[in-house]
This record gives structure tokens, C-alpha cells and sequence, in this order.
């Protein structure tokens, strides 16, 4: 059987960036989890001991938040909205039901919400997690702002454990996202059925990079 054509959408290098960012996220889900409430506390053992948790959880929040900025740096230009995302967002009922709505590019509406949500939640985490961490900041501040502190980073945590459930199940729901984060290519034909802005100008790129290499041969 043919082969459809694929486009790159990721990198190997972006690719180990994001499940880097998506193991710690979810380790610290559980561990955090397990501090939260007591009927989780079983959950602290993810690391060995409650201990070990409580000591190893700050530092893998540090590499979560290094891991994503990394991220942000990567992919802030592709998520400013346009008149085409507000188009998408406002047709929910299309979307849900297997349609596609406006001309969109690299990331829809719903994806670029989402960009600034884990944006917004990884600050406060980290300014929350920073103050309420023991061992080194917290001796800095009164007990009111640590306290403060700790309800920053739990309201947070679950807004973005609940961003990430609609994450992962969007990647799933839309058939060929999740080839684009593990194998780096999508089909032809899911670009130009769920994001044909982007589709066109990877086309467009890609005939510019064969007129060129042709002029090259030819000289
Ligand atoms: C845990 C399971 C996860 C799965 C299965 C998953 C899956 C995916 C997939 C398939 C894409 C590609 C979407 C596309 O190109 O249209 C993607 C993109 C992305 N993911 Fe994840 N992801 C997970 C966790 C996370 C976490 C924890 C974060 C950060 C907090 C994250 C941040 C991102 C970002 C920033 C992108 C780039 C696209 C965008 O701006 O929406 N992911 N993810």
C-alpha cells in the first residue's frame, strides 16, 4: 500500500523537550496529589518514601519549569489569536462533532487558550513554589505569605492538571496528533484538514527548497 505524504511537524530535540516536560509534570501531579489530600497521601510513595517526595518534588518542578520555558520560547509566536481562532472558538458545536472551522494556522484557538494556561499556571507555580519551599526560601517570609503561597500553587496545580487532561485528550480525539509529538510527521491530509494556514506554507516552503535545489543542479 502507498505511503501518504507526511509533513515535519516536530523535531527530535522538541519532541524529548515536551514528554521531558509531560514525565515531570506528571510525577509532580501525583506527588503534589498525595500533599493535598489525605486520602492520597499513598500517592507520596512515587519516589520511594513521603520523604523522598517532599525533598524530590520542588527540584522536579525546577525542571518542569526550565522544560517549558524552553517550550514557550519555542512556540510563543504561533499562539497570538486571530479573527480565523475566534472563528473556531465560537463554533464549538462543529468542532466537537468532527469539523473544522477558519483558516488555521500552526495552532488553533482552543490549542493557543491552552498555550497561555500552562504559561500562566507554570509562573505561579513557581513563584508559589518558591516561597513555600522550606528548606531554602521560606525562612524569607511571614507565615501569611507562605500560606498564601500554598493556596496559589494548589488553585494552580489543579488548573492545570485539569488543562492538561483536555490537552491530552484532544491530542488523542484528533486521529494522527499524537504521531506528531512520538514520530515528528503528520499526513498531508490531516494539515490541510486541521490546520490548512500552516499547511500551505510548510507546501509552499517546501516547493521554494526544490526550485532552489533544481537552480543548483542546473548551474
Ligand atoms: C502527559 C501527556 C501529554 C500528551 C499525550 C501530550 C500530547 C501532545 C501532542 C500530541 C502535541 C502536538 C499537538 C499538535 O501539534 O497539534 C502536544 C503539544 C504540546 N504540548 Fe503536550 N502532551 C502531554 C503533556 C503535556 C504537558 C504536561 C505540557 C506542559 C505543561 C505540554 C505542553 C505542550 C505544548 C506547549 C505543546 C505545543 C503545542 C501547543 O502550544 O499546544 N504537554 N502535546
Amino acid at each position: 500500500m502507498k505511503q501518504e505524504p507526511m509533513i515535519q511537524r516536530y523535531k527530535k530535540s522538541e519532541r524529548v523537550n515536551h514528554w521531558i516536560v509531560a514525565g515531570c509534570f506528571v510525577l509532580l501531579a501525583i506527588s503534589g496529589l498525595g500533599f493535598f489530600y489525605p486520602s492520597f497521601f499513598w500517592l507520596t510513595n512515587v519516589f520511594g518514601s513521603p520523604q523522598l517526595a517532599r525533598i524530590i518534588h520542588p527540584f522536579i518542578g525546577i525542571v518542569m519549569f526550565v522544560g517549558f520555558f524552553i517550550q514557550f520560547f519555542r512556540y510563543w509566536k504561533y499562539n497570538f489569536f486571530n479573527s480565523e481562532d475566534i472563528k473556531w472558538m465560537k463554533s464549538v458545536k462543529t468542532i466537537i462533532t468532527g469539523g473544522e472551522v477558519g483558516d488555521t494556522g500552526k495552532y488553533n484557538g482552543g490549542q493557543k487558550g491552552m498555550f497561555w494556561l500552562m504559561t500562566g499556571c507554570m509562573i505561579l507555580l513557581l513563584l508559589s513554589g518558591l516561597i513555600a519551599w522550606r528548606q531554602y526560601f521560606s525562612g524569607f517570609f511571614p507565615i501569611w505569605v507562605i500560606r498564601l503561597a500554598l493556596l496559589v500553587h494548589a488553585c494552580s496545580a489543579l488548573a492545570l492538571i485539569a488543562g492538561i487532561i483536555i490537552h491530552v485528550y484532544a491530542a488523542l480525539w484528533v486521529k494522527g496528533t499524537i504521531r506528531a509529538m512520538v514520530e515528528g510527521v503528520v499526513t498531508q491530509t490531516w494539515a490541510k484538514k486541521h490546520h490548512p494556514r500552516w499547511y500551505r506554507e510548510m507546501m509552499a516552503k517546501h516547493e521554494a527548497k526544490e526550485k532552489q535545489e533544481v537552480e543548483k543542479e542546473t548551474l
